[in-house]
Order: structure tokens, then sequence, then C-alpha cells
């Protein structure tokens, strides 16, 4: 596994386990203890916090090996409710701290939600705290009006939709960009895309090896979701090989630089 340094000093899996309508925490177990996830990613909105709870609690590998992340969303809006759901989060997950919490999308109350997380990163419930779905405006502005400079920004991201205009923004004042659903949650074909297949012929990887490690070319983290063995092994099995700067010019002529799922820049 690869990391990348967060701007307070601490480390994040460049790939991690995103568990969006992944209910089974046999397989989360699983995908932490025999395929090797550290990072998981989840959110208040998925309904599953406590069903990752269990399996951590559960599985053999150790509470400090794993980044756990989570969400407020919409119920949460506002400071007194977002330091509800922190407390009820860390219930959830049966967990005294959390390794990652992001306000879930850019709500009109983001602001004051976002300083509920830096009273809480302050205490040590969260070790580290950012944001999701926020656009280049949207990010500058929270940076004018918060102390902390968010660790992470988790945007959609994908061979179709890299957004190298907002990384380059995040990464000038320190904040990682995270990409969901790196493999664009099965759109445009992408798992029969020519140019991932070919490319991934000369390696011996998938169409989605291709289209995953493109992604980490640019460094960015990638949370890819599978409820099956086989992929989450092949999705975490990326760091055997690297890609030429051939193969990302031609993985660059599939960006249409539109979101795939109506969210706008
Ligand atoms: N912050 C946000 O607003 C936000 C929004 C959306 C998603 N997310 C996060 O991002 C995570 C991933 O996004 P996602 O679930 O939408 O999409 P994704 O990871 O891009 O794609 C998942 C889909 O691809 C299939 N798949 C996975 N690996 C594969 C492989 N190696 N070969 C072929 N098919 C493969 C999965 O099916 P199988 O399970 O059958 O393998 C599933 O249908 C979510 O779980 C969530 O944690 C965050």
């Amino acid at each position: 596994m690869k990391y990348l340094n967060l701007n307070n000093g601490l480390k994040i899996p460049m790939v991690g386990l995103g568990i969006y309508q992944l209910n089974d925490e046999d397989v989360i177990i699983k995908a932490i203890d025999e395929v090797g996830y550290r990072l998981i990613d989840t959110a208040r909105m998925y309904g599953n916090e406590k069903i990752l709870g269990r399996a951590i609690k559960r599985c053999k590998t150790k509470r400090e090996e794993l980044f756990i992340t989570t969400k407020v969303y919409t119920p949460d809006r506002g400071y007194e409710r977002t330091k509800f759901a922190i407390e009820e989060s860390l219930k959830n997950l049966g967990l005294d701290y959390i390794d990652l919490m992001l306000i879930h999308e850019p709500y009109r109350e983001g602001k004051e939600m976002y300083k509920a997380l830096e009273e809480a990163l302050e205490k040590g419930k969260l070790k580290s705290i950012g944001i999701s779905n926020y656009n280049k405006n949207q990010y500058l502005d929270l940076l004018e009006h918060c102390n902390v400079v968010p660790a992470v920004n988790q945007v959609e991201a994908h061979v179709f939709y890299t957004r190298q205009e907002l990384q380059k923004v995040l990464e000038k004042y320190g904040t990682v960009m995270e990409a969901w659903s790196p493999l664009a949650s099965g759109k445009n074909n992408i798992f029969n895309n020519e140019v991932l297949l070919e490319i991934g012929e000369k390696y011996n990887k998938s169409s989605a090896q291709i289209a995953l490690k493109y992604l980490l070319s640019k460094n960015m983290v990638i949370i890819p979701k599978s409820e099956n063995i086989e992929r989450l092994k092949q999705n975490i099995d990326l760091f055997d090989f690297e890609l030429t700067n051939e193969d990302i010019e031609k993985i660059k002529t599939l960006d249409r630089g539109i979101s795939l799922f109506g969210w706008y820049d």
C-alpha cells in the first residue's frame, strides 16, 4: 500500500474500500483481514456505520492500523446537529476516535458544521477533518472562513471526469483529492472500454485496474466499492506496475469534463 501525507502530518492509504450499499459485515471483515484494505469509507447517509462498527470489532486487524472515514449529512445541518452527529457516529462505529470526518455536501450551513468538526478535532474525537463535493469556489470560500484547512475533499473523479483544475487548487492549499466512484460506478461501459482494455493487456491487468491506476498516477486517494472477493483483490493490486506517459496520454482522451452524476464545477 502507498500512502499520501495529509496536511496534519497523518498518512492516508491511497486505496480504500467504499461501502455505500455494501452491508455485509463478513465481506468487510474479509476485505480488511484477508485482502488488506485499511481505509474504509462510510457515511451517516449510507446507514451502515453500525455494520462497519461490528466488522471493526470482529476483525483481527488492530484498530490503530485502520483509517475510518464517515460523513455528516442533510439531517445534521447546523452546528449543534453536527456535534450530535459526531457523537452518534462514534457510538455507531464503537470507536473513541474517527480518522476522517467529512461534510457530505456543501450545505448552506457548511461553515458552522465545519466549526463543529474543528472543535471535535481539537478534542481528539476526530483525527482529520474535511469536505466532500465542494467545487473550487465553494472550497475557496470555506478556506476564508475556517481555521483548519480541510485535509481531504472527496469528489466524483474517474477517467471520464478527472478534474485536474480542481485538484490543482486543492493541492495549492494542502488538501488531498479523494475520488468517489473511481470506477464511474460502472457507467459509460467503463469495464469494456477499448483504451483501458488495450493498455491492460500489456500489464496483464483489467480495465478496472487501469482506470484506478490512472487516478493513483494523479496522486488521488481512491475508494472503489466491490462486494466480490476477486474484484476486491483486483482493486488493491495496483502497485506492481506503472503506466507510461503514452498510456496516460491515451487515457486522458477519455476525459469529458462533465459529471456523470449531475454535480457541477
Ligand atoms: N461523497 C459522496 O458524495 C460519494 C458519492 C458516491 C460514492 N461515494 C463513495 O465512493 C464509493 C465508490 O463509489 P461507487 O460504489 O458509486 O462506484 P465505483 O466504486 O466506481 O464502482 C462500483 C461498481 O463497480 C463494480 N466493480 C468494482 N470493482 C470492479 C472490478 N474490478 N471489475 C468490474 N467491476 C467492478 C461494483 O460491483 P461489485 O460490487 O459487484 O464488484 C460496483 O457495481 C462508495 O462506496 C462511497 O464510499 C461517495
